[in-house]
């Protein structure tokens, strides 16, 4: 077995001289680890845009309320630092959670409307942990580029809103959700699947081809779009249903009428494991 070559980065002050020794642009890829072809796909994206990739790998406790699955939330980090390295990444930061959130912390970063419906109405204080970590991270870091899945479509939004609001000097880049072969959305959260429930979740991309298929057939009712996704999900008895949306791409309201650019989006338990999905359309 080849030595890990990546550096590895425990503190703050040690992303600080690192970040001080590059003259390279740096690009940083905030993760929590258990890393799958998802987040592959975007540090080979920052490694295309040039200079210097640093990967974070943080399960940030402060985006999981008391009832989810923080403790058992996947982990295997000798594995993440060999595929980080065989992709020629330079560093990982790799923080403690007193790292992060020292005694006596109590700043947070709280989004406005686009974090509070669809995953910040199932999730409460979900984005404000989302949103504090990821500001922190910027200027930790102070990277040029930071890198985001699409298939996590409104926390791409909300950091999109804080990074402008707040003027952050780092360039938010969105990427395409990465799928397994039968459509389902790469997640760390797919190991919790048992096999019958692997089997069934294909059903979300489904359904919201269904809704692409309506919506391509000229239906624009929100309403009708919402059902035809919502019809083909009941088609799995295993998938039990959260939420189904149309909203506006920009600030994820909710559309009765759907135009301009879409987000179709849903989440969905099966079993214990909770998913979530989106396309863009048109
Ligand atoms: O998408 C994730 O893995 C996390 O929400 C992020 C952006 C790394 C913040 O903890």
């Amino acid at each position: 077995m080849t030595a890990v070559r990546l550096e590895q980065l425990a503190t703050v002050a040690q992303v600080r001289a690192w970040r001080r020794s590059q003259d390279a642009n740096v690009a940083l890829v905030p993760t929590m680890g258990y890393l799958h072809e998802g987040h592959l796909s975007l540090v080979r994206e920052a490694r295309g845009d040039g200079g210097k990739v640093i990967v974070s790998i943080f399960v940030n406790p402060t985006q999981f309320a008391a009832s989810e699955d923080l403790a058992r939330y996947p982990r295997d980090l000798q594995r993440d630092l060999r595929l980080l390295d065989a992709e020629g990444v330079a560093a990982v930061f790799l923080p403690t959670p007193e790292e992060i959130y020292p005694d006596g912390f109590q700043t947070t970063v709280s989004v406005g409307g686009v974090a509070a419906p669809l995953e910040g109405a199932a999730r409460p204080g979900h984005f404000a942990g989302v949103a504090t970590v990821v500001a922190k991270l910027f200027n930790i870091v102070e990277p040029d580029r930071a890198y985001f899945g699409q298939k996590d479509a409104q926390q791409l939004a909300v950091i999109r809103r804080m990074t402008s609001d707040l003027n952050l000097p780092v360039d938010v880049v969105g990427l395409p959700t990465m799928r397994e072969p039968d459509g389902l959305a790469m997640s760390s959260r797919n190991a919790y699947l048992s096999p019958a429930e692997r089997e069934a979740a294909p059903v979300l991309y489904r359904a919201l081809q269904a809704g692409r298929l309506a919506y391509e057939g000229g239906e624009r009712s929100g309403a009708r779009l919402r059902e035809a996704v919502a019809e083909a999900l009941r088609s799995e008895p295993l998938v039990f249903v959260e939420y189904v949306s149309v909203a506006d791409s920009a600030s994820l309201r909710e559309l009765e009428a759907a135009e301009g650019p879409l987000l179709l989006s849903l989440a969905a338990r099966i079993g214990s494991t909770r998913l979530i999905d989106n396309i863009l359309l048109p």
